[in-house]
């Protein structure tokens, strides 16, 4: 095909490069000269030994030797598609992002995955998702990195590494936990019982989903938006599914991870090639940008609660429909780079602690991952608007830059101003207050309540939603080799209800502790009920 670009020296660039490779009538080296034979190595004579001399051997075997790269550290294994979002224009009225006012559409690019398994493990296995999406918009790109369920583990940065430590095999044999002892994640769940709303999600059906399909997705995070005057609101983002949400039972899910451990990327493939494409709402929570930051005393800086959907209604503001597969998994589904700090004008960020850790660690880890700070470059990673950065060289430099002063202003390149300000479309931080105090590492007083609302997620169960829950966590715990592991255990699921303690500690032959918090309800008061959407969007 013809080259969209062609580079000052006359070379194509770019991803056309690439789509020259099987298509065209000879092969070549990588230099372009033609080969009459790529089967049979260079040697003295038919029985001969094979001659160092043969450059096309070595430069075969040399960049097969190479091609592979790290598996993402957490979230490896992933199924994607490329898609369009359809702004209603509803979102107006609290933000300026252009895609997400008017009737705009933009290209996306979505990556679905589980998080502890490596890149060759089964799909259908119980994990939480991720549900990452890539909007293409011409104020820049604008990453949504989300997952399924719409809580975390923790709620500091800091203890990231400790979660992914705990869940991923252990150290010593490289067994999966699914397969095998499960003590550190267990261990790590109940010393830290910040995780308790998120290890309930886990243990119900939400975490082995029918189809990627069947899904919904959160941002987890309180965002920011802010609108064409300069008003903020709080936002969650949330995904719901067209499909509706759908889950596998255990039995199923085992057999599948049997039968087709492909499972979950084959569903999206083949719907989406037989033209069934799924779609989702995207809809947000709206609260007021208090400076308590909390919503009815739920504090929106935890990651590891929930706004109930009675208090605050998800409010769509846009669909996406996912209609093409990815031509090349390893160009796009592999080295496409997510990042939460990815932002455009009219969507900022808040002080969870925990997103200000993820901030830093995306651009870190792809910098290992990608081989350098240029992955910005890569076909499923460029951006749509037009860049015009001061970042030079590097290792997988692709751009050829010209001009003598990479800065602003300068007054050699034909003298380019800083433009910078509002009326340029520039990206500009939202001057919110920075509330003072000492420098400090303890958390806030609120962050320590981690048992009302998986109390909450509980007893919104149906009878037979808490029947797997209690097969779950009798199963997970019962692989634990570590008595006071599973004790623990119980007593976590004591403080949540004691009749979930006591069916686990039957399944498992222990005594059910009693709880060490007081087991108050949680119900939205009518007045509260009544409350609805603070902030209509219609
Ligand atoms: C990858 C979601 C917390 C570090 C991912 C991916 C998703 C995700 C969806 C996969 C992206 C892809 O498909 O390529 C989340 C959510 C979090 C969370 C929803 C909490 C609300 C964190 C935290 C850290 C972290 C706290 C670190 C401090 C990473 C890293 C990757 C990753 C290093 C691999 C990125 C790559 O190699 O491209 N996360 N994550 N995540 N996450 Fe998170």
């Amino acid at each position: 095909s013809a080259p969209e670009t062609v580079s000052p020296t006359g070379r194509p660039t770019g991803a056309d490069q690439s789509t020259n490779a099987q298509g065209d009538a000879y092969l070549t080296t990588a230099q372009g000269a033609r080969l009459y034979d790529t089967d049979h190595s260079l040697k003295a004579g038919e029985r001969g030994p094979v001659l160092l001399q043969d450059h096309h051997l070595r430069e075969k075997i040399t960049h097969f030797d190479h091609e592979r790269i790290p598996e993402r550290v957490v979230h490896a294994r992933g199924a994607a598609a490329h898609g369009v979002f359809r702004s209603y224009g509803t979102a107006a009225k609290v933000t300026k992002a252009a895609f997400l006012t008017g009737e705009a559409e933009t290209p996306v690019f979505v990556r679905f995955s589980t998080v502890l398994g490596s890149r060759g493990s089964s799909d259908t296995v119980r994990d939480t998702r991720g549900f990452a999406t890539k909007f293409y918009t011409g104020e820049g790109t604008f990453d949504l990195v989300g997952n399924n369920i719409p809580v975390f583990f923790i709620q500091d940065a800091v203890k990231f590494p400790d979660i992914i430590h705990a869940g991923k095999p252990h150290p010593d044999r490289e067994i999966p936990q699914a397969q095998s002892a499960h003590d550190t994640f267990w261990d790590f769940v109940t010393l830290h019982t910040e995780a308790t709303h998120h290890t309930l999600w886990n243990m119900s059906d939400r975490a082995i989903p029918r189809s990627f399909r069947m899904m919904e997705g959160f941002g987890v995070h309180t965002f920011r938006l802010v609108n064409a005057e300069g008003a903020t609101t709080l936002v969650k983002f949330h995904w719901k599914p067209k499909l509706g949400v759908h889950s596998l039972v255990w039995e199923e899910a085992q057999l599948i991870n049997g039968i087709d451990p492909d499972f979950h990327r084959r569903d999206l493939a083949d719907a989406i090639e037989a033209g069934a494409y799924p779609q989702w709402e995207l809809g947000i929570q709206t609260f007021p940008d208090n400076a308590e930051q909390t919503f009815e005393g739920i504090d929106l800086l935890d990651p590891t609660k929930v706004v109930p959907e009675e208090l605050a209604p998800v409010q769509p503001v846009g669909l996406l429909t996912l209609n093409a597969n990815p031509s090349n998994f390893f160009a796009e589904t592999e080295q496409v780079a997510f990042h939460p700090g990815h932002l455009v004008p009219g969507i900022d960020i808040t002080d969870d602690p925990l997103l200000a850790g993820r901030l830093f660690s995306y651009l870190d880890t792809q910098i290992s991952r990608l081989g350098g700070p240029n992955f910005a470059q890569l076909p499923v990673n460029r951006t749509h608007a037009p860049v015009n950065d001061m970042h030079r060289d590097g290792m997988h430099q692709t751009a050829v830059h010209t001009g003598a002063a990479p800065y602003r202003p300068n007054s050699l390149d034909g003298g380019c101003p800083f433009l910078a300000g509002a009326d340029t479309g520039a990206y500009i931080e939202t001057p919110v207050e920075v509330p003072t105090g000492r420098k400090q590492r303890e958390a806030p007083a609120s962050f320590s309540d981690h048992f009302s609302q998986p109390r909450l997620f509980w007893r919104s169960m149906s009878p037979v939603e808490r029947e797997h829950i209690i097969a779950a966590y009798t199963f997970e715990l019962g692989k634990c080799y570590e008595r006071a592991v599973k004790e623990r255990g119980l007593q976590v699921l004591a403080n949540i209800d004691p009749e979930l303690c006591e069916q686990v500690a039957t399944g498992l032959g222990l005594p059910a502790p009693e709880a060490t918090v007081p087991l108050t309800a949680v119900e939205p008061s009518p007045a509260l009920s009544q409350l609805g959407h603070t902030w209509p969007l219609d």
